[in-house]
């Protein structure tokens, strides 16, 4: 499988880039800066992003790839929070979408890291009074909260039924790092407050599911269309 990964120069990214690389697939990463990532001979580096790159060498790119991985994230600095492009990972998310218009024999798969701070509407997931007043006040003054948002409604109201598109769109709760994947619980919804009472997830084992989700046919058929919860198992 040949896989387009967005946000691979990152933490998260990174291990995605390793990962599919270690299961013997392609890897294409659009990255702002080539030199973060080790050279291989099945990974192809273009140093564009999804916003920067011309939309006929985009278009050319995604014709050739099976899935696409997004593991952008605004950069925890002033400027990365709130300098353009404020809605990096929708706008990114919908420029892909957008150039994925040549017949495919079987539609893109497309997995979209997002956070349990987002609700998915389809599921009337509940939130309690406290929640959803700390969300209102994350959405007025955190940007890229709202572009987490946006980026999972966007799949979620206007990719339903694009023949050409599939996808999920992976809900870890707050990321630490660990060395080695371990057992991890999967949920359609949150089974905790990500505000009040969040549970961990490794950032190897988001790592994991990500880069299993396109290319195992049953993990697929399980979650495309969905918004999965990953925690890390606890002991
Ligand atoms: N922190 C948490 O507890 C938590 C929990 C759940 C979900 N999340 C979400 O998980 C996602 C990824 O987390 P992470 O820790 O792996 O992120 P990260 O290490 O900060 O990686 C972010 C990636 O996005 C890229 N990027 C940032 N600004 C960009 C821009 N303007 N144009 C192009 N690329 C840009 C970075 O590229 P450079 O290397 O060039 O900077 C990097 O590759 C984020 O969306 C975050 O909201 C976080």
């Amino acid at each position: 499988m040949k896989v387009l990964v967005l946000g691979g120069t990152g933490a998260t990214g990174k291990l995605v880039v390793q990962q599919l690389l270690d299961q013997g697939h392609s890897v294409v990463a659009l990255v702002r800066n080539a030199s973060k990532l080790s050279r291989h001979e099945r990974l192809d580096i273009f140093e564009q992003t999804a916003l920067t790159i011309s939309r006929q060498e985009l278009t050319e790119l995604l014709t050739g790839c099976d899935a696409v991985i997004s593991c952008l994230g605004h950069n925890l600095t002033w400027k990365g929070m709130y300098g353009a492009p404020q809605m990096l990972v929708r706008d990114s998310i919908q420029r892909i979408c957008e150039s994925i218009n040549a017949p495919r024999q079987t539609p893109i798969r497309i997995v979209l890291m997002n956070t349990t701070g987002n609700r998915n509407l389809d599921q009337a997931e509940p939130v309690s009074f406290a929640q959803h007043s700390v969300l209102w006040l994350l959405r007025l003054l955190l940007p890229p909260h709202v572009d987490n948002e946006r980026a999972a409604n966007y799949l979620r109201s206007t990719q339903k039924n694009n023949p050409l598109i599939e996808w999920v769109a992976v809900r870890p709760d707050s990321l630490i790092d660990e060395e080695a994947v371990s057992p991890t619980t999967l949920h359609p919804s949150p089974t905790r407050s990500a505000i009040f009472n969040a549970g961990k997830t490794s950032r190897i084992n988001v790592a994991h599911f990500m880069s299993q989700l396109p290319v195992d046919a049953e993990l697929w058929q399980c979650w495309k269309g969905k918004m999965p919860v990953i925690y890390n198992q606890e002991l």
